[in-house]
């Protein structure tokens, strides 16, 4: 099957599967203040990610890129959205493009289409030191994020088998490149022990790409005769993989990812440790079923929802956020106690 194929076979699946909302954000429930003390004109959604500074804590996580027409003009919308909302984005796996010049463009259109914004370059955990070093240049990128997609591959007739030396190469990657390199799994969730591991070789930010939102498990088996359903349940629910992942260190910086939907999730996220919320499916959905202008207000909206719920919880930053009170019951409880982890 050529590349090209797989990669509109992942968006139409991707729109099929849809999000499953099983991220443990309902878990989260935060505790009403009647005496915030807020006001929410002084409300501030600014952001610092380590090295990133972000005007808001959305990002439009990686989709896609290296699939002709077709992804070139989800990819030119999407670097529209990011630049009428000032949110960071990120694009799909370059590797397309590093081997096939032709499909250059189809990435290269975020950047002319948003000069100034902070955009994420994209490649696999395969990459070597010279390929991330082109990925950036293409974009004159601000940060590299390098995804890891074991049991995507797993899943896929045509996926990697082998799986070692990858925690070696990400970190040559991360002591050449110059700029931040963001690891990121894409829906099965980071744990504490990947995170630890990631920490120990240098890796100073995580996405932690949690399980309840896109299902590449349910995707992959779409496209093959022998389905590897187990797969489909299989991950770290976004919540708790956020607090996992925090554990490790306060000097990690966290972004939240995996099903996110609302401002609500986001705001929990964000109480959770997280320093910003990357968003996928929900915002492909968007614009392919309601287009650009739809997206672009979707995403002003989920920005001044996020300021109004930190209005109720009485705190004027997102820093702030890390401090406020939340009860944590049912799944996400469960998981977090067996795990020793608070
Ligand atoms: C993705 N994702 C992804 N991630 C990555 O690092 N490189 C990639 O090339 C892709 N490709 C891709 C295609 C499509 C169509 C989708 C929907 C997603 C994964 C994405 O960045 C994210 O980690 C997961 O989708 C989980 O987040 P959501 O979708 O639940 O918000």
């Amino acid at each position: 099957m050529s590349r090209s194929k797989r990669k509109w076979d992942h968006i139409q699946y991707a729109l099929e599967t849809g999000q499953k909302r099983l991220t443990g954000f309902d878990d989260i429930k935060f505790v009403n203040q009647s005496l915030p003390g807020s006001n929410l004109d002084s409300v501030k959604i600014e952001t610092k990610i380590g090295e990133l500074s972000l005007s808001s804590p959305i990002f439009i996580n990686a989709m896609t890129g290296g699939g002709g027409e077709r992804t070139y003009r989800i990819n030119r919308e999407l670097a529209v959205a990011a630049r009428e909302t000032g949110s960071a984005i990120a694009v799909g796996s370059q590797m397309a493009a590093l081997k096939d010049p032709d499909e250059r463009r189809s990435y290269e259109v975020v950047r002319e289409m948003h000069p100034d914004g902070i955009i994420l370059a994209n490649l696999g955990s395969e990459a070597t030191v010279g390929q991330a070093k082109a990925a950036i240049d293409m974009l004159q990128a601000d940060a590299l994020q390098i995804h890891l997609n074991v049991v995507q591959e797993l899943t896929m007739p045509e996926g990697d088998r082998n799986f070692e030396g990858a925690l070696t190469r990400i970190s040559e990657i991360q002591q050449s490149v110059g700029i931040p390199v963001i690891v990121k799994e894409v829906g099965f969730g980071i744990s504490a022990e990947t995170a630890a591991g990631l920490y120990s070789s240098g890796i100073r930010y995580v996405d932690v790409g949690g399980f309840g939102g896109t299902n590449f498990a349910e995707i992959e088996n779409k496209r093959r005769n022998r389905l590897l359903t187990f797969f489909e349940d299989w991950g770290i629910p976004t919540a708790a993989s956020i607090i996992e992942t925090k554990s490790t260190s306060p000097e990690l910086s966290v972004i939240a990812s995996g099903g996110i939907q609302t401002s609500l999730d986001i705001v929990k996220a964000l109480a959770l440790g997280a320093n910003g919320a990357a968003m996928a499916g929900y915002l492909l959905k968007t614009l392919m079923e309601n287009g650009r202008e739809d997206l672009i207000k979707e995403i002003h909206l989920l920005k001044e929802e996020i300021t109004v719920i930190m209005t109720a919880l009485g705190v004027h930053t997102i820093e702030e956020l890390k401090n406020v009170p939340l009860v944590i019951s049912g799944e996400t409880h469960h998981w977090l106690e067996q795990r020793g982890i608070d």
